[in-house]
């Protein structure tokens, strides 16, 4: 089984990409791990999860909270899980972060790896460390930042991924071109996300270079003082939007990196606002909704990107390249309304 490492500041991480979930075993110890995964990926894989001790919990975002870290930690103790314990998220980004969560804070921190099954946990949640819950509308308030030993890609749980996540996925596809691969946006207008789908050699070669852009831009800048911040494009008014007005977190930032690519215009002259917006309709992704502004600030203001009553918010300076502005929330609101 191929393996690419990738050092971080404090760990490293094993990436086994294009292979198979049954060489999870050759990586864990059946009889120290415990694999948390959703209903909808256990439904869909079952036999793939026999013999594993497994942890089913409800799908959806409402689950990534700290009640659910409470169960699973009382489970922990009921099976006397101890420091040899492995945790093993198998799902999506809510899975990916919560596992990431207890594993970073059971114990005092016990070693955890990922099986990301659905595209978004593939190319971007399952890369970076970044764990963590979201407090009611504050989206990933409650978290920490540590590496997962190894993330391990099998690329038959796409399978089951139902369109709207297919499309949830590919708009952090579409923000790391924004921000970082003219040539991959280039290649994303050429192409659609069902030719992409279909075609597992084009499939495997943009989630492999998704998520080695990731992994790069987060060793450059593990705790996101330059560098990290550009990855939050579309995701400062999005995560206002996500929790509010429960729409996916593709959807959200896809119309995120929208406003975000009109105020740029005014910003730094940013021309290509509407080739980033048709290629986001293109994917099958939002690019706008009737929001109120005046609440989603409320939320905004908590963004963990604020201090001092400013906030540094990612705007396009060209395809394939973007910066960090800091801007005061009182002319934020100002360009957002008129965006
Ligand atoms: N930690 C990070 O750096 C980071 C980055 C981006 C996003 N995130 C987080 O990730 C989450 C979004 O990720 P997501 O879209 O994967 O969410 P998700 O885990 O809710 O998965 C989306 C849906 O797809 C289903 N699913 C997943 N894999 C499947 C499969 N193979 N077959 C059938 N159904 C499947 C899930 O059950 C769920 O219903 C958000 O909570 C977001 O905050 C974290």
């Amino acid at each position: 089984m191929k393996k690419i490492n990738f050092k971080f500041s404090h760990s490293s991480v094993d990436y086994y990409f294009d292979t198979k979930f049954s060489a999870l075993r050759t990586l864990v110890d059946k009889r120290n791990a415990v694999v948390i995964t959703d209903e909808n990926v256990f439904s869909s894989h079952t036999s793939k999860f026999k013999g594993w001790n497994t942890i089913v919990l409800k799908s959806g975002e409402e689950t990534k909270v700290q009640a659910t870290v409470d169960g699973i930690v009382k489970h922990l103790i009921s099976i006397e899980a101890d420091r040899q314990t492995v945790l093993v998220g198998v799902g999506g980004g809510v899975i990916t972060d919560i596992t990431g969560y207890v594993g970073s804070v059971y114990m005092r921190g016990i070693n955890f790896g990922f099986v990301p099954t659905s595209l978004l946990a593939m190319v971007d949640a399952s890369i970076g460390g970044k764990n963590g819950i979201d407090v009611g509308v504050f989206k990933n308030l409650v978290g920490v930042v540590r590496q997962p030993s190894f993330l391990l890609y099998d690329i038959n749980f796409l399978t089951t991924l139902p369109s709207q996540e297919w499309a949830n996925g590919f708009a952090e596809v579409i923000k790391h071109a924004c921000i970082k691969d003219a040539t991959m946006f280039n290649f994303l207008e050429k192409h659609d996300g069902v030719s992409i789908q279909k075609n597992r050699e084009k499939l495997t070669g943009i989630i492999k270079k998704n998520a080695v852009l990731k992994s790069r831009a987060v060793q450059r800048d593990e705790f996101e003082k330059g560098e990290r911040r550009l990855l939050n494009f579309g995701h400062t008014l999005g995560h206002a939007l996500e929790n509010q007005y429960e729409i996916s977190h593709g959807q959200a930032i896809s119309i995120g990196m929208c406003y975000a690519s009109i105020v740029s215009q005014k910003l730094t002259g940013f021309k290509d606002a509407q080739k980033v917006i048709a290629l986001l309709t293109k994917y099958n992704l939002p690019v706008d909704l009737e929001f109120d502004m005046n609440e989603v600030f409320d939320v905004l203001k908590m963004d963990k990107k604020k201090s001092g009553g400013e906030i540094n918010y990612i705007v396009l300076e060209k395809i394939g390249k973007g910066s960090v502005r800091r801007l005061p929330f009182r002319q934020l609101k100002k360009l957002l309304n008129d965006s």
